[in-house]
């Protein structure tokens, strides 16, 4: 049903401020923290969180809380999103100095949040395939996938921030050409030694970042996400492009943490986004045309020492509907 007066009344009331209309401007392009859009902005944060509230109040974004950070994102699957949508697609497209400025200092907070995860990476390339291995039943989860995956082989596997390429090892048997693509050199410097040290040919490596591969779209029979997503700025829409590149019919396996409070994994680990629940997962791949198919969740690791044992892993599979993916 469309709404009526007053809550259309309220919607725009909401929506009808400079910093409000730049906030949801913001956020069109992916989920932000406050720190972050108040970095964008240059306002204070509690001007800054007033005028979330309102927006958050007007059904128009959503809030939530994981850990120590709080993130902000459209709420655009809903009826009040769809009332103000083209207004705020419109002044995306215009070339308001205020509103290139705040573009370019979105820019600038995506450039410094890809820094620290790729320093990280930088940094621990080498010990990465131990790192891995500290607070996981690494066997236990590669045993899981490939069971999830079935019996193969398909022909195009493709395997998205591969590291140091131990999926394209794991997965050898399951595909005929392999793909693994990363954007940090280090990491592929030595996932090309492992490849050869495993005498794997049927598997090739490429730089490239997963938010824009081309000459892939709509190739692959099977693309894997591991222990990625929870790097990433914008994981939704990390799965819409790995959607983009699945043949209809082609499945996506993503393997990550279900949510979890080790804080610390952020400073020290450079993660962003402490695990995911199956409902942020699920609204992710309906976005991108995908539909679940399977999935398991591995207890954490009884192995683990004291205080380090509360990471559950999650494996969701989905398939690309025969359609294609409906939004980028
Ligand atoms: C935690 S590692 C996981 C590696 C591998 N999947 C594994 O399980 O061993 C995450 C990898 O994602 C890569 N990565 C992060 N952001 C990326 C992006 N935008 N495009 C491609 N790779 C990315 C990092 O460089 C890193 O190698």
């Amino acid at each position: 049903m469309p709404p009526g007066l007053d809550h259309s009344l309220n919607i725009l009331k909401a929506a009808g401020e400079e910093s409000r209309l730049r906030l949801l401007l913001l956020l069109r392009a992916g989920e932000l923290t406050v720190s972050e859009l108040t970095q964008v902005l240059g306002q204070s944060q509690p001007r800054v969180s007033r005028h979330l509230k309102i927006l958050s109040d007007a059904g128009l974004v959503e809030r939530y809380r994981e850990g120590a950070w709080v993130f902000y994102r459209l709420a655009d699957h809903t009826q009040d999103w769809a009332t103000i949508a083209p207004m705020v697609e419109a002044l995306a497209a215009c070339d308001d100095r205020t509103l290139v400025r705040d573009a370019e200092r979105l820019g600038q907070v995506h450039i410094a949040r890809a820094q620290v995860a790729a320093a990280y990476f930088e940094d621990n390339a080498a010990e990465w395939d131990e790192l891995r291995k500290l607070h996981l039943p690494e066997e236990d989860i590669e045993k899981a996938m490939l069971q999830l995956a079935g019996d193969g082989p398909v022909e195009h596997f493709i395997d998205l921030g591969t590291g140091t390429g131990r999926m394209l090892e794991v997965f050898a048997d399951f595909y005929e050409h392999g793909v693994g693509y990363d954007l940090s050199r280090e990491m592929l410097a030595i996932a090309r030694a492992n490849l050869e040290k495993a005498s794997l040919s049927s598997a090739r490596l490429r730089q490239g970042d997963l938010f824009s591969l081309h000459g892939e779209e709509g190739q692959a029979d099977f693309v894997c996400m591991h222990l990625v997503l929870h790097f990433l700025g914008d994981p939704g829409r990390a799965v819409r492009e790995a959607a983009r590149l699945l043949k209809p019919g082609g499945r996506l396996l993503i393997v990550d943490f279900a949510p979890h409070e080790l804080e610390f994994l952020r400073e020290k680990h450079a993660h962003r986004r402490l695990g995911f629940s199956d409902e942020e997962v699920t609204s992710w791949m309906k976005q991108a045309d995908l539909r679940m198919t399977d999935g398991t969740t591995l207890a954490p690791n009884i192995r683990a020492k004291k205080g380090e044992d509360k990471l559950a892993v999650k494996l969701w599979l989905c398939t690309k509907g025969k359609s294609g993916a409906k939004k980028k």
